[in-house]
């Protein structure tokens, strides 16, 4: 048995689960329940009233947290200690939001400087790209960012951008190229002129295939267009830990942004991989976006814990997954500008916990990080709302909306709220069937925790953004696993360059099952 089971706490969270009511019970049972399950900070109101969580669980809960040793490992992230343990390196995105060096005295005055240091390289080339001192080959301004990286190099500036877009006034657009498909980059790039075209090359290692891949098509473009070489510098900056990689790619040192390894890919936005954020809304909303994550750093580190947002967001989960048994996690944002928060959430929730050994080397014996899945509403209630409702999967949902202060329809935005509304009622308190007509019944008790942002502002966004990088950090921390390494990739990396182009000799080591697929596709392609 683990040492996670076999905790006190862990049984009589079970023991818990296995006698919970109704969650409409519970509102019967407990007037103030809206109130009491209800928490907020930052600007952000967590509202996980709508679950089987009682007193007596989320007691439970925090006991179970505290037997894990959350309070020390969050005293190790915060120090610096190596909690990155298979990769030997510190966790310390909390360092590149602390504009103020309120932390620095913990993880270290030499990293508060190295940060501001590399902030102050990302407000000069950000803001000569928006204010034209930064030219093109040819003299001309730059109009749009192509930033050309994937995963943690793209996910974060993408979905910032697309979610602040409303404060793009007058900035250069950013596009993202990320997918190896060769028709990607090109897609985008239809229609730009490269005089006006800014390339960010993004990506910390400096090694990843698809990155390189496009990159090059990038420099193929730009060479086609200026069959120049010295036009290169003007036109492509990298952002990279990789110095010496970039540069060899032919990267002009002055072009270059670094960041650091105790940086991980999907927590690295916050970080100089943040210049298209930088470079389309300008630095001082990119400042405004570090304070709201460092506001939300605050609240963590400070908070008792019964209010503490990614907390309570954590255990909740945790409830979720490992005694309720429901081991997926619907996302579901309810502002069209969040609508790619489900795909970063992804990536950043999937790829840190979805592990199955534990610290100590051992497997787990209970579940780990959920499959988390999502999209907008109102979308989703005429796609997969359906089956949340009615089909034989329960499905908690974390329901996320900003209120618009600033619309000129105010009237549609209450019709989105309404619907909002409506949603989260219904799947918690359900609806018997009408008389003879068995399929009109929505059975309810489906958990759904609603979190609220007061507005959707840079620095709203960044708190909200940090709310989720704790909550994945605690849950990691319950379950015993190493939530900032990424072991699971390597596999496919290996075998897809091994498989390499020509797909007439393929590696005989692969199974019969892909050696037929790819004889197929060898012929399809050369008869
Ligand atoms: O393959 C996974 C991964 O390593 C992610 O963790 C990372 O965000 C992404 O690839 C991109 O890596 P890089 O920034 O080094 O190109």
């Amino acid at each position: 048995m683990s040492t996670r089971t076999n905790l006190p706490s862990w049984q009589k969270l079970e023991a818990l689960a296995n006698e919970r009511g109704a969650i409409s019970a519970q509102f019967r049972e407990d007037p103030h329940r809206a109130d009491n399950f209800c928490s907020a900070a930052c600007g952000i109101r967590l509202d996980y009233s709508k679950t089987a969580i009682n007193a007596a669980v989320r007691e439970q809960l925090l006991t179970l947290a505290e037997d894990c040793k959350l309070a020390s490992m969050m005293q190790a992230m915060r120090h610096g200690d190596k909690i990155n343990s298979s990769e030997q390196r510190a966790v310390l995105h909390i360092a590149l939001r602390d504009r103020q060096g309120n932390f620095a005295a913990d993880y270290g005055s030499g990293i508060y400087s190295q940060v501001q240091e590399q902030l102050a390289n990302l407000a000069r080339i950000s803001e000569a790209v928006r204010n034209g001192q930064w030219r093109g080959h040819t003299g001309k301004s730059i109009r749009q960012v192509v930033n050309i990286g994937i995963g943690g190099s793209d996910l974060g500036p993408r979905m910032v951008c697309d979610a602040l877009r409303d404060y793009n006034r007058g900035g250069p657009k950013a596009y993202f190229a990320s997918n190896v498909d060769e028709t990607h980059l090109p897609t985008i790039l239809q229609g730009l002129n490269p005089e006006e075209t800014l390339f960010s090359i993004s990506s910390k290692t400096f090694t990843t295939q698809e990155t390189m891949c496009n990159a090059r098509l990038a420099r193929a473009w730009l060479m086609a267009h200026y069959q120049d070489d010295s036009a290169i510098a003007a036109h492509c900056i990298a952002v990279t830990s990789n110095v010496e990689a970039a540069t060899e790619f032919g990267i002009d040192a002055a072009n270059l942004l670094s960041f650091w390894e105790w940086v991980g890919g999907r927590f690295s936005l916050w970080s100089t991989i943040g210049f298209p954020i930088a470079a389309a809304l300008g630095y001082e909303r990119f400042c405004e976006l570090l304070d709201g994550a460092h506001d939300m750093d605050q609240h963590f580190f400070s908070a008792e814990w019964a209010e503490n947002l990614p907390i309570l967001l954590a255990l909740a989960g945790i409830w979720h997954n490992n005694f309720c048994g429901y081991h997926t996690l619907g996302v579901i944002p309810y502002n069209d500008a969040l609508s790619l928060l489900p795909m970063y959430l992804q990536q950043l929730d999937m790829e840190s916990n979805g592990k199955s050994i534990d610290r100590d080397g051992l497997a787990v014996d209970y579940a780990t990080g959920p499959v988390l899945w999502g999209q907008n509403g109102s979308n989703g209630q005429h796609a997969f709302f359906q089956s949340l409702h009615q089909g034989t999967q329960v499905v908690p949902l974390e329901i996320v909306f900003a209120l618009h202060r600033e619309t000129n329809n105010p009237q549609q935005h209450r019709i989105l709220l309404a619907n909002l509304f409506a949603q989260s009622n219904a799947f918690m308190a359900g609806q018997p069937a009408a008389e003879g007509e068995p399929y009109t019944e929505y059975p309810g008790d489906k958990p759904n925790i609603v979190v609220a942002l007061d507005e959707l502002t840079p620095r709203r966004l960044g708190a909200l953004v940090a709310l989720y990088e704790h909550k994945i950090f605690v849950q990691g921390v319950v379950w015993n696993i190493n939530s900032f390494d990424q072991w699971g990739v390597q596999l496919g990396k290996r075998l897809a360059n091994e498989i390499g182009t020509d797909f007439s000799n393929p590696p005989a080591n692969l199974d019969p099952g892909t050696l037929a697929l790819i004889a197929w596709v060898d012929h399809q392609l050369t008869k």
